[in-house]
């Protein structure tokens, strides 16, 4: 759509009901209600897909690449995520009041699908990035980050796979989700990528969204860019590793194995993974939608 797509915002309760774990009206409602601000960044990404590592980036280049600033306070509360709190509590106004205190430029991140995002985003066009990784990689990440949150505790792999391929509906199918922003690709308010380009090139990402967020860093800039945003200091950088958001939902007594949230960070990591079986299965229930949509991995990628 390159306009509001008012079709895909008529209420609909399934999509409502998979994105916030009931049939909820006021949270979506209240999402779709809110105010955006010309000089917000929205961040939109399924899980597991390099979110953090671009939001890191995201808040950098709209905070003068203050390092200091960014090393000192936990990346979760300076740029939230916005159906976070809702989804712990069930409060609706203490989980928009989080996102509306926020100093602008407000750096927001969300999983949400399009239709559940807020409607002014299409009238205020605020910038919105989108970050898309290969399913496989983006399942296999999430067995591992449920496992340190304590979900999923004595689930082998392959039951993780089996069960997830097995239950999850179309209108989950991260592949969905990505092409209604690969879509938009092309709208002056978009920026997609995706993890492999991140992986191939983080200097051309980061000199696309200078261009596209209207910012400027110099060469030393982004030198420290590149050195902060590597795998091997983001693995070790306590404000990027969700060590807040970790202390809010782990569940003690379960979370037995702990991985780093900045794990393995590969590109088809899946195939250590994964036997060969598997591995088709996952990409029949991705080329399914692909298919029925005429877009490729490779395009999406
Ligand atoms: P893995 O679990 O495959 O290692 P999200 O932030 O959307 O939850 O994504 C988390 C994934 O991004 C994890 O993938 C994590 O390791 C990876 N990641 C985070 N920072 C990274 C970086 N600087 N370089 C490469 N991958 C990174």
């Amino acid at each position: 759509p390159k306009s509001y797509p008012v079709d895909l915002i008529k209420k609909d309760w399934s999509l409502r009901k998979l994105y916030f774990h009931s049939p909820t009206k006021t949270m979506p409602d209240a999402i779709h209600d809110m105010e955006v601000l010309e000089d917000d960044v929205w961040l939109i990404t399924n899980p597991k897909c390099g979110t953090t590592w671009m939001q890191e980036l995201l808040w950098l280049l709209m905070n003068d690449c203050n390092f200091e600033a960014a090393l000192s306070k936990d990346l979760e509360l300076r740029s939230p995520f916005l159906e976070f709190e809702f989804l712990l509590s069930r409060d609706v106004e203490k989980a928009l009041k989080i996102v509306e205190e926020l100093p602008s430029p407000r750096v927001i991140k969300s999983h949400l699908p399009l239709a559940l995002l807020p409607a002014q985003l299409w009238q205020k066009k605020a910038k919105v990035i989108y970050v898309f990784r290969d399913p496989k990689d983006a399942w296999i990440s999430g067995y591992y980050h449920g496992l340190t949150v304590g979900l999923r505790h004595g689930t082998t792999m392959e039951q993780y796979m089996e069960e997830l391929l097995e239950k999850e509906t179309d209108k989950e199918n991260p592949v969905l989700h990505a092409i209604e922003f690969y879509q938009l690709r092309n709208e002056p308010w978009v920026y997609y990528t995706s993890f492999n380009q991140m992986k191939q090139n983080l200097r051309g990402v980061i000199d696309d969204l200078c261009k596209f967020l209207n910012k400027t860093v110099t060469e030393q800039q982004m030198e420290r860019l590149l050195k902060h945003l590597s795998f091997e200091e983001m693995k070790k950088n306590p404000t990027t590793n969700h060590l807040w958001e970790y202390a809010r939902i782990r569940m003690p007594n379960k979370g037995k194995v702990v991985y780093n949230f900045t794990r393995s960070g590969k590109v088809g990591g899946y195939k250590e993974e994964l036997s060969p079986e598997l591995i088709a299965k996952a990409d029949r229930h991705i080329d399914e939608i692909l298919q029925e949509n005429q877009v490729t991995l490779d395009q999406l990628l």
